[in-house]
């Protein structure tokens, strides 16, 4: 017999979803400075947003070594988001923490089309 599972409200469900983070590429290149990263609210989710050699990256905002807001730091030559506190740096690419033993960043993927620029939260 299959089972059927009653989903409680403590039962946590996470879905993931694309939501529009502007309205088009062009304002989105528009509105970034290249290596300048941004701090964006989505779904009450802090992220970082930046703009390095052409393409678009976004981790988490909070830094994991003190909580720190990457959103506030640089990204250097490499591709790297470096936090202003402890200029710990971690690749914009893959959210991997490149000189310490922090954890990795969360990523989030992003996509274009002509109705947008897409975060996936
Ligand atoms: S809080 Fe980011 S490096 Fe220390």
């Amino acid at each position: 017999m299959k089972q059927v599972r009653d989903l409680s409200q403590s039962d946590k469900c996470y879905f993931m979803e694309w939501l529009k983070i502007f309205p088009s590429e062009e304002v989105a290149r528009a509105t970034m400075k290249e290596d300048k990263p941004r701090l964006l609210i989505v779904n009450n989710k802090r992220i970082c947003l930046a703009l390095h050699q052409g393409g678009f990256f976004a981790v988490q905002d909070t830094c994991t070594h003190n909580g720190e807001s990457l959103s506030k730091g640089k990204v250097n030559y490499l591709g790297e988001i470096v936090c202003p506190w402890h200029n710990y740096r971690f690749a914009l690419s893959s959210g991997e923490a490149q000189d310490s033993t922090c954890r990795d960043l969360t990523t989030y993927a992003l996509k274009w089309d002509t109705s947008g620029v897409f975060i996936r939260i």
